[in-house]
This record gives C-alpha cells, sequence and structure tokens, in this order.
C-alpha cells in the first residue's frame, strides 16, 4: 500500500481492490442509513464523504496507476461514491422530514393557557395631564404645545428674566451644546406662554402641558425630568380677580369641593404682581394650624401647601410679544403635575412615578 492513505485510521483502502471499495461504500450506506438524527448524519458524512473518507483518498489515489488501471478503477470508484452520495441525500431528506414534523408539533402555542403578565395600564401623569386639558377645553381653551429643546429667548429673555438671573445657571439649565447654541431643554412651560402671544392675536386662552428639565437629582421630591402646566389668558380688561375665580375652578374641579387655593405673594419676572398659589392642606384641611395636639407632617401645620407660581403677566413680556399693554392684559399660572399627583392622589415619593412600573400606573384604574 502506498500514497496519502495509508496514515488513513482505522480505515485503509486501496483502490485497486474491488472488495475494499465495495466494503467502504457499504458502511457508508450502512452509516448513513442507521443516522439516527441530522447531527448524526452530518457525522457520517464527515467520515464517509468528507476529504479524509476512504472513498475521498481512494479518488485521489486514481491518477497514481498505471495508465491501464485508471480506467477501471475510475468507474468503479466513480460509481460507489454516487451510491454514497444518494445514500446520503435520501437520508438527509427522511431526516429533514421528520424534524420538521417534530417542530411544527412541539412549537404549537397554546393560546388557551393563561396568561402571566399584567396588563398594561396609562401613566398617572398622562391621566392628570388629559383631565386638566378636559377642565380648561370646557370653559373654551385651547391646549397650546412648544418644543421640548427652546430657544434661550423664549425660555428666558422673552419672559423678562435678566441676563444674570440664577435660574440661568449652569446648575439649575441644560444647556444644549455647543456653548452658545442659545438652545436650552426648557426648565419650564412658561416659554409656550411667549409662543401663544406670539403666535396668536388676543383674546388667548391657552393651557400648556408638557415636560420640563432641570438639572436635579433624583429623590423624593425631585426628578431632572418632570411635567408642568402653564395657563394663559390675555384679553381685555383682565384683572389679578380673574386669576383667582379660574384657579379656585381648577382647585375644586381636581380635588373636589371643600379644597381651596390662596395666592401668597412672591416673585417671578413675567407676572407683575405675582403670587405663589397654596392649596389648603389635603391631609388635616387645616385643623392642625395653632392645634399643637394634632400636628400635621404634610404642611407642616402650617395648612397650606404650595402648589405653583401665577400673577398678572408683566406688560414688558407683552411687550416683547407684540402685544400692546396698553389695550391688552393677562394672568398667568404653572404648576408641577407631579405635585398635583402627590396632592391628589397621596403619592408620597415622586420616584414611583419615573420608575415605569405598571403596578403602579394600575392602581389609577385607567388599563389600556
Ligand atoms: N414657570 C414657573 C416655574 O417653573 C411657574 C410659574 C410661575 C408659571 C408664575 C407662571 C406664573 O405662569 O405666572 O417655577
Amino acid at each position: 500500500m502506498s500514497g496519502p492513505n495509508k496514515n488513513y485510521d482505522p480505515v485503509e483502502v486501496t483502490p485497486l481492490h474491488a472488495d475494499e471499495v465495495e466494503r467502504t461504500r457499504d458502511e457508508a450506506l450502512d452509516a448513513f442509513r442507521t443516522a439516527a438524527d441530522l447531527s448524526a448524519l452530518q457525522e457520517a458524512k464527515l467520515a464517509h464523504l468528507g476529504e479524509r473518507s476512504p472513498i475521498a483518498l481512494a479518488n485521489r489515489e486514481i491518477g497514481a496507476l498505471p495508465p491501464q488501471a485508471r480506467k477501471e478503477a475510475g468507474q468503479r470508484i466513480g460509481s460507489a461514491r454516487k451510491a454514497i452520495n444518494e445514500a446520503y441525500a435520501a437520508r438527509l431528506a427522511v431526516l429533514e422530514a421528520e424534524h420538521e414534523e417534530r417542530m411544527l408539533a412541539t412549537e404549537q402555542v397554546d393560546v388557551t393557557l393563561p396568561s402571566s403578565l399584567l396588563p398594561g395600564a396609562r401613566h398617572p401623569l398622562s391621566l392628570i395631564s388629559e383631565q386638566i386639558a378636559d377642565v380648561f377645553t370646557a370653559l373654551g381653551w385651547d391646549v397650546a404645545e412648544g418644543p421640548e429643546v427652546e430657544a434661550e429667548w423664549l425660555n428666558f429673555d422673552a419672559l423678562n428674566f435678566q441676563p444674570d438671573h440664577p435660574a440661568r445657571q449652569m446648575q439649575d439649565t441644560f444647556f444644549v451644546e455647543p456653548a452658545g447654541s442659545g438652545t436650552v431643554l426648557r426648565t419650564h412651560t412658561s416659554p409656550v406662554q411667549a409662543r401663544s402671544m406670539l403666535t396668536r392675536t388676543p383674546p388667548i386662552y391657552v393651557i400648556c402641558p408638557g415636560r420640563v428639565f432641570r438639572t436635579d437629582e433624583l429623590d423624593a421630591t425631585h426628578t431632572p425630568v418632570f411635567y408642568q402646566v402653564e395657563g394663559l389668558v390675555v384679553d381685555e380688561g383682565i384683572t389679578l380677580a380673574h386669576l383667582k375665580g379660574t384657579l379656585d375652578h381648577f382647585v375644586v374641579s381636581m380635588f373636589g369641593e371643600g379644597l381651596e387655593a390662596r395666592l401668597r405673594p412672591n416673585f417671578f419676572p413675567f407676572t407683575e404682581p405675582s403670587a405663589e398659589v397654596d392649596l389648603k392642606c389635603f391631609v388635616c384641611r387645616g385643623a392642625s394650624v395653632g392645634n399643637p395636639d394634632r400636628p400635621c407632617r404634610t404642611c407642616g401645620s402650617e395648612g397650606w401647601i404650595e402648589w405653583g407660581g401665577c400673577g398678572v403677566v408683566n406688560p414688558r413680556v407683552l411687550q416683547a410679544c407684540g402685544i400692546d399693554p396698553e389695550r391688552y392684559s393677562g394672568f398667568a399660572f404653572g404648576m408641577g403635575l407631579e405635585r398635583t399627583l402627590m396632592f391628589r392622589n397621596g403619592v408620597e415619593d415622586m420616584r414611583d412615578m419615573v420608575e415605569g412600573d405598571v403596578r403602579f400606573s394600575r392602581q389609577f384604574g385607567m388599563e389600556i
């Protein structure tokens, strides 16, 4: 024996001996026939049809034979290879069909099985935002929107923030790069006031819910991304009294009879006069005030809690937005939706509102 197949172990084939070729062929046919599955068949294919299989090695040796022996050896080996190839293909077809049948049977989905997944629910902040919009659209107001990436001019300058106002500091505002781009992530919904005045003609009655951003760390009472709702009225003869009446209606619509708002003087650059809107404490309803036996943790026994800001629109803002302050006046207010939800539904930790746990959302009762 000679040639490359002499190192092949354990089967050695000499192409010249018919019985060796036939034995090799029969072994291959046997191996294919008994291959139980596709991976066994692939193993058998490698052994009996692969590059170092006896039949391949024998085939390679034909060229080394004396010319008169080549034809006969070539025919014998060729027909054995053909038989082996055919046996492989036949078994492959059978095993593939079996495999497919098995997959179809085992991958069947039983759609009648009970599901353990909780169905989704709308987020309470979406619900409260829509509810607020409903209160005001019922009064004939429009819902106005603005972009979250806002011009610094609309977020600050148009609203009468001076260039050195502390709210512009890096630690409060997300400035959009490159530095000096004049663009910020809006820090409040008040730029929508400016947009509304620039794009509409009075009378203007708009409510503007939206997402705002500040460089706050997430804790129980702060999140860097939160929601506000802004209200703006510009018309002839608008006074602080209209503001108070509107807020009273808003409070009753959101919290029910028995809770009221009060205005406490404060400063905002875009309103003059300005006030904080306080809400009567929803826990003690004022009963803790001057009553050491009944202290209230929620309002610190003050009887009121801070809800938002408001005021009469500063004439400078009207002017910056192209509205004649001699003819028109207006009022504005703005509050956080998270705070509103905390007050109305007793949510104690703001983090619950940002985590997106469906079990939290489901408590508010609106499934998708
Ligand atoms: N933009 C203010 C803030 O984010 C809230 C606010 C105060 C809105 C007074 C107003 C307003 O419309 O009149 O703190």
